[in-house]
């Protein structure tokens, strides 16, 4: 799926099954093109592309173009039952990628059950022709994908885990570009390497395509800048290591200026609740400098903050900035018409008399809920509910703006049992076209205080403050950043803390939000926002393509 650079293109995408051999085991998974990761679309600023999705596997399936705006044209956008039904086995559906302002590393996935555990690759979206990058060419440009292999097939790890209540099994491994590398059993052979010669700048385009970890990364002896995030630049940002959120891009350029040899480049998990059974090993690849010599044995490794280091995490997230330049100007809204607030916790669910549930002591099911919402996933198309004005039956529209139940958000312990239970139900925000909206992220400490990685669709937001504890808007909004916020499309909400972001509702449609950790959406930890058309022609939702996945 390389694309011819610059112009409209098309490209074919097909899902099917395919074997790949990782831990020692042999398993199919979905993929597309046969590849794992998948392919990687390549376009310009401003460009089309047109993808035919072919499902030939036996799963239903649905792809979502991470971080593409798609103006007017939520139909291509692809979350399940948000913005069309799934494509089954043998069905097709042609989407339209329309590019706007994004620039830099982007990507896309699957977006329906937990396929894209292996369904993903990067969306490379290069300046326009005639324009060049705000920092030195590369010379070089390398993907890191990194992502989570389970030995178990997918869709069982998550059955298995909706039908206990309890926790998902966590992942086997960590990969880097599909691969766990040389830690883990029966990988070293397969570790992946980055060639590079001395003197010269790599630009490494990264995501976290993995399905439940924030995660640190980092290259031993070789410090990182960071050049860009989620598809819009930021000021450079030296670092010696990066805290990545699932759903979260970077771009990071590192220099090979350190004496020839191999050097190791790892990530591991990141997560600041350490009760919870997470993950814990470090995936690594290989940076190989080109020449004679005899490389060090064993490898140097990269020093990682410890992976609980929640100010290491907060402290790298919150020091990214906007260019903010002439070139690449920022649109931060100043004055606000809509201020919403909205809780997110980890809810419990009493289990019925005759069932059996893993969680709390085996008394109870998991959910997640926003506002105290647990969504509900309809099984039809909210957007087509929307278009043809029948929305009873699918979802209502009454989100609240502020939490339904106030109490101390992040009180360390003793919040009361009766706080957690969540109500049920599809209910989506109405925003007017145009209007300028303030959002607050409150993570609660309800079962456990987690970091939650947002994601909104359509729209790109300014990440305008953050902090732990209690937002106080008294004390947090004359604090806020409106010089240089970052142009993000996910972040990662800090643990028991807070996030404040503005965007502009300039794009009609129906959007999904969600928490982008697999386990907590499956869980309801998510919302749809319908921003309503604008009055003139061009503010109106596009007519959807004929082709339309029937529900
Ligand atoms: Cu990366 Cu709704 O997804
Ligand atoms: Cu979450």
């Amino acid at each position: 799926m390389e694309l011819a650079q610059g112009g409209a293109g098309r490209c074919g995408a097909w899902v099917q099954e395919t074997n790949y051999t990782r831990l020692c085991n042999t398993k199919s998974i979905l993929t597309v093109n046969g590849l794992f990761p998948g392919p990687t679309i390549t376009a310009r600023r401003g460009d089309t592309v047109i993808v035919d999705v072919i499902n030939n596997g036996n799963h239903n399936i649905t792809i979502h173009w991470h971080g593409v705006k798609q103006p007017r044209n939520p139909w291509s956008d692809g979350p399940e039952f948000v913005t069309q039904c799934p494509i089954q086995p043998g069905g097709n559906f042609s989407q339209t990628v329309l590019l706007s302002d994004e620039e830099g590393t982007l990507w896309w996935h699957a977006h329906s059950d937990w396929s894209r555990a292996t369904v993903y690759g990067l969306f490379v979206i290069l300046p326009r022709l005639g324009t060049t990058y705000p920092f030195r060419q590369p010379d070089e440009e390398v993907p890191v994908l990194l992502g989570e292999w389970w030995q178990a097939d997918i869709q069982t790890v998550m059955e298995n885990f909706l039908e206990s209540g309890g926790d998902p099994a966590i992942s086997d491994a960590l990969t880097i570009n599909g691969q766990p590398g040389d830690l883990y059993n029966c990988s070293a052979s397969g570790t992946t390497k980055i060639k590079v010669d001395q003197g010269k700048t790599y630009l490494l385009r990264m995501v976290n395509a993995g399905m439940n970890n924030l995660m640190f990364f980092g290259i031993a002896n070789h410090s990182l800048t960071v050049v860009g995030s989620d598809g819009a630049y930021t000021k450079p940002l030296v670092s010696n290591y990066i805290t990545i959120a699932p759903g979260q891009t970077i771009d990071l350029l590192f220099e090979a200026n350190q004496p020839n040899n191999r050097y190791y480049v790892a990530a591991k998990l990141f997560n600041g609740q350490p009760a919870s059974r997470f993950q814990n090993s470090t995936t690594t690849a290989i940076i190989e400098y080109s020449g004679n010599y005899t490389p060090s044995n064993p490898l140097i490794v990269p020093s990682l903050p410890a992976s609980n280091d929640r100010n290491a995490s907060f402290n790298f997230t919150s020091s990214l900035r906007s260019l903010a330049s002439a070139e690449h100007p920022i649109d931060v809204p100043l004055t606000i018409k809509r201020t919403l607030f909205y809780t997110l916790s980890i809810n419990a669910i009493p289990c019925a008399a005759n069932e059996t549930c893993e969680a709390i002591r085996n008394t109870s099911r998991f959910a997640a809920s926003i506002n105290n919402i647990t969504f509900d996933m309809p099984s039809s198309s909210v957007l087509q509910a929307y278009y043809r004005g029948v929305s009873s039956g699918v979802y209502g529209d009454d989100f609240p703006d502020n939490p339904p139940l106030k109490f101390n958000y992040t009180q360390a312990s003793g919040l009361n049992a009766t706080l957690r239970l969540p109500t049920v139900g599809t209910e989506v925000t109405l925003l007017k076209h145009n209007h300028t909206v303030e959002l607050v992220f409150q993570g609660t400490n309800l079962v456990a205080g987690v970091d939650h990685p947002m994601h909104l669709h359509g729209h790109s937001f300014y990440v305008v403050g953050s902090g732990f504890g209690n937002y106080k808007r008294s004390r947090d909004a004359p604090n806020y950043n409106l010089v240089d916020p970052p142009h993000m499309q996910t972040i990662a909400v800090p643990q028991n803390g807070w996030t404040a972001i503005r965007f502009k509702a300039d794009n009609p449609g129906v959007w999904f939000m969600h928490c982008h950790f697999e386990r907590h959406v499956s869980w309801g930890m998510g919302m749809v926002f319908i921003v309503r058309n604008g009055k003139a022609s061009n503010d109106k939702v596009l007519p959807p393509p004929a082709d339309m996945p029937p529900c």
